[in-house]
């Protein structure tokens, strides 16, 4: 048996069986948001999507995140169909009907909607888009440092499939997971075309070397709101923080290592392709950053 985790891991909640969903403007049990398997986002992973997290009753930085939404259903010529406001209604509606105050997760997702035909072109989505939002309590509960190992699945380049677009189609990073999993270990780190270290499969990665933070120049990774927090966080506090290349060399050396996300926030990293990262568990910096994190969110 190995002792598996993963970076989303949450303690486990009664209360989620009971929960509400958001669905095309309803509110509706779990068990009846359903959505059709000709919807666009199904069929084809043709949709955008965003993780939002509720601390102390604040979204925290929800206009970033809708921001992102948009501008990623634009690259993808999805027209949401609401405006940016009413999509935060339509999150704030699903709180209030959860009664959720505190360490919720939500999940927001547009696809292109329901197709007349099982085909790929976009033309046949013609009732409009799909809007769901997962809303779910959630605290995360990670029982230890993750480890993680290098994969041969690439970051691309942004003329394929632009690893800033936050996509419904995964398949890339699912099979980077599968490929670090069966490597025993519990997430992917991955290179960009160069060789050089950028992110892992759903999180963004950070090492700490001789007091100073590196993080990857973020031109193959997600443009995470979490990491563009931390790096502003060091700037405020005076550490030193470079977006830069570095390669494995660097990494294995590295005396922390430490992952970015919405929901995690900031998640140690202890062994990284059987190195043992620093001590293993978390790093005095990590820890800070975290606390820093912590006031920045109210949490
Ligand atoms: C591939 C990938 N990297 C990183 C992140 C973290 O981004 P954020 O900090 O905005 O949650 C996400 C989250 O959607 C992601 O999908």
């Amino acid at each position: 048996m190995t002792d598996h985790v993963t970076t989303h891991q949450a303690e486990d909640d009664a209360r989620n069986e009971a929960i509400l969903l958001y669905l095309n403007g309803r509110i509706l049990p779990k068990a009846q948001a359903l959505v059709s398997v000709y919807d666009a986002g199904f069929m084809l992973g043709d949709g955008v999507w965003e993780g939002i997290r509720l601390y102390n009753g604040r979204w925290a930085f929800i206009e970033e995140h809708i921001e992102r939404l948009f501008e990623a259903a634009k690259a993808i010529d999805l027209t949401i169909g609401m405006t940016p406001e009413a999509v935060i209604s339509a999150v704030l509606e699903t709180q209030k009907a959860n009664g959720m105050e505190t360490d919720a997760h939500a999940r927001l997702m547009v696809t292109r909607g329901v197709k007349s035909r099982p085909f790929q072109h976009p033309s046949l989505s013609r009732q409009g888009p799909t809007v769901a939002i997962i809303m779910e309590h959630s605290r995360p509960k990670i029982p230890r440092p993750i480890r993680l190992a290098t994969v041969p699945h690439l970051r691309g380049l942004p003329m394929t499939q632009d690893p800033k677009l936050n996509s419904h189609s995964k398949l890339n990073c699912i099979l980077a997971c599968i490929a670090a999993e069966k490597a025993g270990a519990d997430e992917a780190l991955m290179l960009d075309v160069h060789g050089f270290v950028n992110t892992t499969n759903a999180c963004n990665f950070f090492i700490v070397k001789k007091g100073e933070v590196w993080t990857s120049t973020g031109d193959y990774c997600m443009n995470g709101i979490t990491r563009r927090k931390v790096i502003d966080l060091c700037r405020a506090n005076g550490i030193p923080v470079y977006e830069r290349n570095f390669s494995l060399v660097d990494t294995y050396a590295a005396d922390e290592a430490f992952l970015t996300g919405t929901f995690g926030a900031q998640t140690p990293v202890g062994v990284i392709d059987g190195r043992q990262i620093g001590t293993g568990e978390m790093g005095p910096m990590t820890a800070r950053l975290r606390d820093l994190y912590k006031d920045l969110v109210g949490a």
